[in-house]
């Protein structure tokens, strides 16, 4: 590649990329490592965004990198519909075995976290022979026609892209800082889940629903975390009416909440568990998991693709399961802990911050214009992360009006990146709320 400045580049890309695929930094990586970005210019910055929680295992990490390329020299396709290759089942069974649940279970590869969902979607309707899907509010299940479908924002995800796929119903989250049913936890008793028995009378009948899905843990709707009893009662529902339960994964799982997969911090088994970001540190590749009869239905040739389960994904993502152990799991909840630490003592001197939520790694605040309205922040929360760039440190903002500051660091992190990244967010702080 040719030195080119972030300025130059960033005209290329003006020119010849459309402006639908977005950016949240002006800025063109020349290399990145651990918890650091460099651009081209030279200019580093700690990374808060990992590539949108794909990294956990670190930029480059070593062992996944030797890995990739021992098998980079062996063959990098042949396509598993073709000629199949060892690291495909290899993978498949680890999967079967560290995913939740003590039962037989069986596992196949995609290449996107929406198309995991879209596969998710079509194996629940083959076997229930029935055709609703219920999603949540705030869901994001990626921006395929079903993955856009089972989204709950619209703008920009679904706007203008209309028809949607239909019998698609959406119940609202247990998003406790903002109830829906405006009721307060644990007095409420979890009813946003006993509200999923009155959808199947008021919405859409149980016979007719083949799958509820959700994300344990809300990623691009705002770090929402449910109470630890609600995936429980819901699944219960969902058993009691025939009704298969489909957990994404995609954004949570992989050590982002200092567990392996966040259902365990709800100590529930989904029948069908997705996979992805993370799954092979930076290649593409997702998993579909679920119960084994369940994932036997579809007949033979109606699922796959060209590229799934590439063999150097999932080599990568070999490397990345041995790396997750659990000493590793453990330090990262201890680094998800300080983190929180912090955030709750910002939020003691920001008012701005009006909640402060998240498992493990995966934190957030979310930035209210006045605790009392909860109105949301956007344009601060906005104007945070391009203070926080310009000082060198990458964060995202999600929730469906934007107002949530993210965490998605690499569990590599070393405390001192941490420190220093954290102090930026408060200087941050202290610049858009004037305090
Ligand atoms: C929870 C969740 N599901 C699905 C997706 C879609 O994944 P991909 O962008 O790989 O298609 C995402 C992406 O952010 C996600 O966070």
């Amino acid at each position: 590649m040719e030195n080119k400045t972030n300025q130059q580049l960033l005209e290329l890309r003006t020119q010849h990329v459309p402006r639908g695929p977005f950016n949240v930094a002006p800025i063109f990586v020349k290399r990145a490592q651990g918890a650091m970005i460099e651009d081209v210019e030279g200019k580093t910055y700690i990374d808060f965004g990992g590539g949108i929680g794909v990294v956990n295992v670190g930029h480059c990490n070593e062992k996944i990198v030797a890995a990739i390329q021992d098998q980079a020299q062996q063959y990098l396709h042949t396509c598993f519909h073709i000629s199949m290759y060892e690291p495909y089942v290899v993978l498949a069974k680890r999967l079967n075995e560290i995913t939740p649940g003590d039962f037989p279970k069986k596992t196949f590869f995609v290449n996107s976290g929406a198309e995991a969902v879209e596969n998710a979607v079509k194996i629940a309707r083959y076997a229930t022979k029935k055709q609703g899907i219920i999603a949540f509010e705030n869901a994001f299940h990626g921006r395929t026609y079903m993955g856009m479908s089972l989204t709950s924002k619209v703008k920009p995800y679904k706007s203008g892209f209309a028809p949607f796929c239909p019998e698609v119903y959406r119940m609202p989250f247990a998003y406790c800082y903002r109830c829906p049913f405006g009721r307060s936890y644990p007095s409420c008793d979890i009813y946003c889940a006993d509200a999923l028995e009155d959808f199947f009378i008021g919405y859409a009948e149980a016979e007719s629903v083949a799958a509820v899905i959700a994300e344990p843990v809300q990623g691009e709707g705002g770090f929402v975390v449910p109470p630890v009893e609600y995936f429980k009662k819901i699944m219960a529902i969902c058993e009691k009416n025939g009704v298969l339960f489909i957990m994404d994964e995609i954004q949570s799982g992989m050590g982002r909440t200092g567990k392996l997969f966040a259902s365990e911090h709800f100590g529930v088994e989904p029948d069908i568990i997705l996979t992805a970001k993370s799954l092979a540190a930076g290649l593409p590749l997702a998993g579909v998991t679920g119960k084994a009869d369940v994932m036997e239905m579809p007949p033979v040739g109606s699922l796959g693709g060209t590229f799934g389960g590439n063999p150097v994904s999932c080599r990568a993502a070999l490397a990345v399961l041995d790396f997750l152990n659990e000493d590793f799991l453990l330090k990262s909840q201890e680094l998800g802990e300080r983190v929180r630490g912090h955030f709750l003592d910002l939020q003691k001197e920001f008012p701005i911050i009006g909640d402060v939520r998240g498992l493990g790694l995966m934190l957030a605040m979310e930035l209210v214009e006045d605790r009392q309205t909860k109105a949301p922040a956007t344009e601060k929360a906005k104007a945070l992360v391009s203070r926080c760039l310009e000082k060198g440190l990458i964060v995202l903002a999600c929730g469906n009006h934007g107002n949530v500051i993210r965490t998605l660091m690499p569990l590599v992190i070393t405390e001192e990146q941490l420190e220093k990244g954290c102090s930026i967010l408060k200087e941050g702080l202290n610049e858009i709320s004037g305090v």
